[in-house]
């Protein structure tokens, strides 16, 4: 098995578990008299630049198939639901324990003297059958944004704001089913030096996602857009009306957006 890659003049060779001389000498012995005579190869006949390393599957080396909290895959699945037809009725629940051995198996590999290690990872192991829910607006402003008319300040942010949100939701709509506008907005604008300015551009923005979504995406996507808001709760200090009044005044500026 061999895969070139060409990418920021990096010439990548790998080649499959084992080093580039074992795979051709053994091509060699199959074939009868040498084809080629690779006795002199050497690392310094492969042009500068050029990597060797050893390559595994996730599912062929990890093992831990089902730790820390990692989903069941189609190999997994496979090999329980119908062992025979594995000739041996091997699994990959352990394998090589390289999930728990990685180190020692890494170590290994330095002293092949490998330069690269071409590894794959277990989507399973990554997103256990887990739901997406995408915030679109975690504080994180592009900072040209801030410093061409200060962001969540101005009326200009809405504008913006939904060219984004259209980005996404076009992008990532077919797999994202439930987008968050923003998150804690009430605790952003109380950083800002115009807080309430800051809510008002900022439920703006949020308006501007939503009926984008639900306009344009909602009926093909099927999907499902809020906001995140967080709040402290407040209990009356007596029964009187004032307290009564003020705990829902102070639950209204915090939680009433
Ligand atoms: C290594 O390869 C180079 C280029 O193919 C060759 O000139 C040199 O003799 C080789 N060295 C050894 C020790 O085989
Ligand atoms: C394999 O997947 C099928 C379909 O989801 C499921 O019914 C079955 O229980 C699975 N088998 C195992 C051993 O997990
Ligand atoms: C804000 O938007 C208005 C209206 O689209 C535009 O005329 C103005 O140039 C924008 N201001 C900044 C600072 O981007
Ligand atoms: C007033 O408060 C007390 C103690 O918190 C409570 O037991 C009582 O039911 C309240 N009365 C009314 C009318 O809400």
């Amino acid at each position: 098995m061999a895969m070139a890659f060409h990418n920021n003049n990096l010439n990548l060779l790998l080649l499959g578990v084992f080093p580039l001389l074992v795979c051709l000498s053994v091509t060699t012995t199959i074939a009868g008299p040498p084809i080629l005579d690779v006795s002199s190869l050497n690392r310094s006949s492969f042009p500068a630049g050029f990597v060797f390393g050893t390559a595994t599957s996730s599912y062929q080396v990890e093992g831990a198939w089902n730790e820390d909290g990692k989903g069941a895959s189609t190999w997994d699945n496979l090999t329980h639901s119908h062992p025979e037809q594995i000739e041996d009725r091997s699994t990959g629940d352990i394998a090589i324990d390289h999930y728990h051995r990685y180190k020692e198996d890494i170590k290994i590999m330095k002293d092949m003297n490998t330069d690269a290690y071409r590894f794959s990872i277990s989507w399973a192991r990554i997103l256990p059958r887990m739901q997406p829910f995408v915030t679109l607006f975690h504080w994180d402003l592009p900072q040209a944004l801030q410093d061409e008319y200060k962001g969540f300040n101005s009326p200009n942010i809405s504008k913006d704001f939904e060219e984004y949100a259209d980005i996404c939701f076009k992008n990532f709509g077919e797999r994202v089913k439930h987008w968050i506008t923003l998150n804690e907005p009430w605790t952003y604008s109380m950083r800002m030096e115009q807080p309430y300015m800051s809510s008002h551009y900022q439920l703006l923005a949020h308006a501007a996602a939503v009926k984008l979504y639900k306009t344009k995406y909602q009926a093909s996507q099927k999907g499902l857009i809020g906001i995140t808001l967080n709040s402290n709760w407040f209990i009356p200090f007596s029964n009187k009306t004032i307290d009564e009044e003020a705990a829902q005044r102070a639950l209204d500026f915090q939680f009433g957006w």
